[in-house]
C-alpha cells in the first residue's frame, strides 16, 4: 500500500510516499480503505520532533490520526463489518492515517455521518473530540454562560463555536476580519479581531475559556475570567498558580479517542446540526504541502489529504 512516512525528524521535506506492506488487523479491530485523513496540527509537530519530550515514537512512522473510509476486513472481534462507511481518530501511540490501508481498533470508529462526503467525514473526529472534551468535560461549560474560544476559525475552534452555541452559550470568538462573518455564522454571538482589537481589554468576568493559541494569549486570558470561572488550554501549559490566585480552574487539555462520541457527533451533522468547513484538499503525495500550509496557523476550518 502506498502511505507517507517519515525516518528522521524535520520539516515537512521528510515526509516520503513510500510502498509498504499494509497492517496487521487486530481481532478486535478493522482494516480500513482510507478514503481521506484529516490534516491537525499535531501531525507536523510530531514530523517536526516537537513532541518528543512527551511520548516515544518508533521511526518510520505514519503521520495523521484522523480518518475515513470502508471497513475493508474486520476481525472476529470487531464490531464492524466489511463495507461499512466508518470515520474516526485513532490512537496517537502507533502509525497514523497517511495511508491508503489503516489498523484501527473498534472502540476508536464510528459509523460515518451519512449526510456528507465520505472523505470530508475525516475533518471531523480530532478537532470535534477536542472541541466537546475542552467544552464539556473540563470547561463544564452549561446554557446561560459564557465561553470566549479563540482560533474561533480554525479546527478546533470552528466545532467549538458550535458546539457551544448548541448547549445554549453565548460565544465570543477570536480570529482575524477576513474570518468574522464565518466565525459568526457558525453561531459566536461576538468576533473580536485579534489583530485589531485587544481581547484582554474589551471582556472581563467570562465563565469559560478555551485557548487554542497559547503565549501570550493564554497569558492575557486568565484576567477575563470571572471568579470561580475556568480555563482550558489545548496549545500551552497553564499556570495553575496564577490560576488558584485568581480563583479560577486552569487546565491542559490531553487528546482524546472516542468512537462513541463520534457517534454522536455523526448525529449532530447528520441531524443538520453541526458542520464541517474543509478549505483544503491535497494528494496523499502532496502531504508535505498540506503541512506547510497547516503551519501557517492561517488556515480556516480544516485540510484534507484525499486517496482517489
Ligand atoms: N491538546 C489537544 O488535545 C489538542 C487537540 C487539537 C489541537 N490542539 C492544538 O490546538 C491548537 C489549535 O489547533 P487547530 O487545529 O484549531 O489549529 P488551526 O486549525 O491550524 O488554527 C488556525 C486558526 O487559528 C487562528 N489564529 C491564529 N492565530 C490567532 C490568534 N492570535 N488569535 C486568534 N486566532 C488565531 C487563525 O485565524 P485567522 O487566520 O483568522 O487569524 C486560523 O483560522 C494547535 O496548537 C494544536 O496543536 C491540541
Amino acid at each position: 500500500m502506498k502511505a507517507i512516512r517519515f525516518h528522521e525528524y524535520g520539516d515537512a521535506s521528510v515526509l516520503r510516499l513510500e510502498d509498504i506492506p499494509p497492517p496487521v488487523v487486530a481481532p478486535d479491530g478493522v482494516l480500513v480503505r482510507v478514503h481521506a485523513a484529516g490534516v491537525n496540527p499535531i501531525d507536523w509537530k510530531v514530523r517536526a520532533g516537537m513532541m518528543r519530550a512527551v511520548r516515544h515514537y518508533d521511526l518510520p512512522m505514519i503521520p495523521g490520526w484522523d480518518l475515513a473510509g470502508i471497513v475493508e476486513a474486520a476481525g472476529p472481534l470487531a464490531r464492524f463489518r466489511p463495507g461499512q462507511a466508518v470515520f474516526g481518530r485513532t490512537d496517537g501511540a502507533r502509525d497514523g492515517t497517511y495511508a491508503e490501508l489503516v489498523a484501527a481498533r473498534s472502540d476508536e470508529l464510528a459509523i460515518a455521518p451519512g449526510s456528507i462526503d465520505l472523505a470530508d467525514a475525516a475533518s471531523v473526529p480530532l478537532a470535534a473530540l477536542t472541541a466537546w472534551m475542552a467544552l464539556f468535560d473540563k470547561l463544564m461549560l452549561t446554557a446561560g454562560q459564557s465561553v470566549l474560544i479563540h482560533a474561533a476559525s480554525g479546527g478546533v475552534g470552528s466545532f467549538a463555536v458550535q458546539l457551544a452555541r448548541l448547549a445554549g452559550a453565548r460565544v465570543i470568538g477570536t480570529c482575524s476580519a477576513a474570518n468574522r462573518d464565518y466565525v459568526l455564522g457558525l453561531g459566536a454571538d461576538q468576533v473580536i479581531d485579534h489583530r485589531s482589537e485587544d481581547f484582554a481589554a474589551i471582556l472581563s468576568g467570562v465563565d469559560a475559556v478555551l485557548d487554542a493559541v497559547g503565549g501570550d494569549v493564554l497569558a492575557r486570558s486568565y484576567g477575563v475570567v470571572r471568579r470561580g470561572g475556568a480555563l482550558v488550554s489545548i496549545a500551552d501549559a497553564v499556570d495553575e498558580a496564577r490560576g488558584q490566585a485568581l480563583g479560577i480552574r486552569v487546565q491542559r487539555a490531553a487528546l482524546g479517542v472516542s468512537g462513541a462520541r463520534c457517534a454522536d457527533l455523526a448525529a449532530l451533522i447528520d441531524g443538520g446540526k453541526l458542520r464541517t468547513e474543509v478549505s483544503a484538499r491535497f494528494a496523499l503525495a502532496d502531504a508535505a504541502d498540506a503541512h506547510r500550509l497547516s503551519e501557517t496557523g492561517r488556515v480556516r476550518g480544516k485540510i484534507l489529504l484525499t486517496m482517489q
